[in-house]
């Protein structure tokens, strides 16, 4: 009877096996163990549970001694002929390891034909843990359902990242983990805490993430005009001069002086598939060239602004890299003379030339980007009121953060309040959480023409806020009669 039993039994959990060495006699075992079975069976008490655990032996340190990382683990295995060996790793897929850089699929060096296929003692520490179908792919494959100790030597190379720096940073200093990359460079923002420790976090991130060369720490919140980071190289080439590629465009620039934020692309993408090839746009804050390059790429024409001249720079070697210096024309110039000194007057021009199509306005510059929209109104104030009617329509997108618990409104009033009309059904888009209680918006809205060519004071009389050289030259031919005839309300337009 108890020969009948035997596979069942063995198969079973280790409690029933704990039974069995009370009831079977000594000479039973001695087969069983000979037999191979029982010696599977016998090795559940040895796997290693804490497997990827460095050796806890390890003492905080600045410096690393690789060789205190070196650990002998032992863990289960199965041993399956190469032929078969993808149809069992897929179905033991839930069971193995999921580490970057981690072989599961092993050499028996006894036999070339086999391979060990690594398991997760966390996952299948003894056979009782193999589902049906695990089993029953076993058997169609001939693959011995047992399972061998494997021993695993780990070494520095085989830890991660925050393995590492778990063991050799002091308990009461926490492990980094937000980092981001542009191209080669890993960018952190190190606590208090962590700068003590700067250079070993800097050098073993470097070490252990592939395609890095350079690791940086931002040294406050972007906060100056030209919104890019300061910061400081603490591993590494101290070379941030980059090339990323982004939904299928490459740019070049130098991380360290100009804006770039790998968290938009998104929102390039979802901008860029508004618009049609025949479109004219205007990026005012073009940075190097997220929205204006592709939608050069995409066909339109394209007047691409940054006030930083380094961006500019960038923006120039972007349109050439992607052979678009045909479409776009790029400008140093503050977003309000931009619109004043190209808006405006290509505006014009496409009015004259009678051109069909929209002309996107983009401005992405959340912080104060709201606040430049006060340079439309009657920004076309001037022109004949024959071309009035010609102008293209105006579509802006405009960007800006907020800390309202209803954003979409927030954005909407501002702008309505900037512009003194009402807004018919804008597109009002979520981009992101920029941190707990402040999100990104974007507000798209048709720009009423009633707005941009509604008279100044300064047609009747003086030059306001914003009257530029440009303005005055014309002011002889203002327009003063046409206001909102078939428009929004217009509160009180403003004057520039
Ligand atoms: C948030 S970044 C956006 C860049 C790019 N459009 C993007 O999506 O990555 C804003 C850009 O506006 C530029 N900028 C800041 N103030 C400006 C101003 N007054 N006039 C024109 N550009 C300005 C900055 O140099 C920066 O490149």
């Amino acid at each position: 009877m108890i020969g009948q039993g035997y596979s069942m039994i063995f198969a079973r959990s280790r409690v029933i096996l704990q039974e069995l060495n009370k009831v079977l006699p000594s000479t039973l075992w001695s087969q069983q163990l000979r037999s191979g079975r029982l010696a599977a069976m016998a090795s559940i008490h040895s796997f290693t549970h804490d497997v990827f655990q460095p050796p806890a032996d390890i003492m905080p340190s600045n410096s690393i001694d690789k060789e205190a990382f070196k650990k002998t683990a032992t863990i289960p295995a199965l041993k399956v002929n190469k032929r078969c060996i993808h149809k069992v790793l897929k179905a033991f897929k839930m069971a193995t390891f999921s580490r970057p850089r981690f072989a599961v699929i092993r050499e028996v060096l006894t036999n070339p034909d086999e391979k060990f296929f690594l398991l997760d003692p966390q996952n299948m520490c003894d056979l009782e843990a193999m589902t049906e179908r695990q089993q029953s792919v076993l058997k169609e494959n001939d693959v011995e359902e047992r399972l061998h100790e494997y021993t695993l030597e780990l070494t520095y190379k085989d830890w991660q990242p925050h393995e590492v720096l778990q063991r050799l940073l002091p308990d009461s200093v926490e492990v980094p983990t937000g980092f981001s990359r542009v191209g080669h460079i890993m960018h952190l923002n190190l606590r208090q805490a962590q700068l003590e420790h700067k250079k070993l976090i800097g050098e073993v991130l470097l070490e252990k993430t592939p395609g890095i060369k350079t690791v940086v720490n931002k040294l406050n919140e972007i906060d100056n005009t030209y919104r890019f980071f300061n910061m400081e190289c603490i591993a590494g080439e101290p070379d941030t001069v980059v090339t990323v590629k982004e939904n299928h465009v490459a740019y070049s620039f130098d991380f360290a002086k100009v804006y770039w934020n790998p968290r938009l692309s998104t929102e390039h993408q979802r901008i860029i598939e508004k618009l049609h090839p025949t479109d004219v746009v205007y990026d005012m804050f073009a940075g190097v060239g997220p929205f204006a390059i592709p939608a050069a790429k995409k066909g339109c024409e394209v007047h691409a602004n940054d006030l930083n001249p380094e961006s500019f720079r960038w923006l120039e070697v972007n349109a050439k890299q992607n052979k678009l210096s045909s479409r776009l024309k790029a400008s140093n110039l503050d977003g309000r003379q931009f619109a004043v000194d190209i808006v405006k007057p290509d505006l014009i021009t496409k009015a004259k030339e009678g051109f069909k199509y929209k002309a996107h306005i983009i401005m992405n510059l959340p912080a104060i980007a709201v606040e430049f929209l006060d340079i439309f109104p009657s920004l076309l104030s001037l022109v004949p009121s024959e071309l009035k009617d010609k102008i293209p329509e105006v579509v802006v997108h405009c960007h800006g953060f907020s800390k309202s618990d209803k954003p979409a409104e927030d954005i909407q009033s501002r702008v309505e309040d900037i512009l003194k009309c009402r807004l018919n059904c804008p597109e009002i888009h979520d981009v992101r959480d920029v941190a707990p209680n402040k999100e990104m918006m974007c507000i798209s809205f048709s720009m009423p023409s009633t707005i941009l060519c509604a008279p100044t004071n300064g047609d009747i009389g003086g030059a306001g806020d914003h009257q530029t050289e440009h303005q005055t030259e014309q002011s002889g031919s203002a327009e003063g009669s046409e206001s909102d005839q078939d428009g929004p309300a217009i509160k009180k337009p403003r004057t520039h």
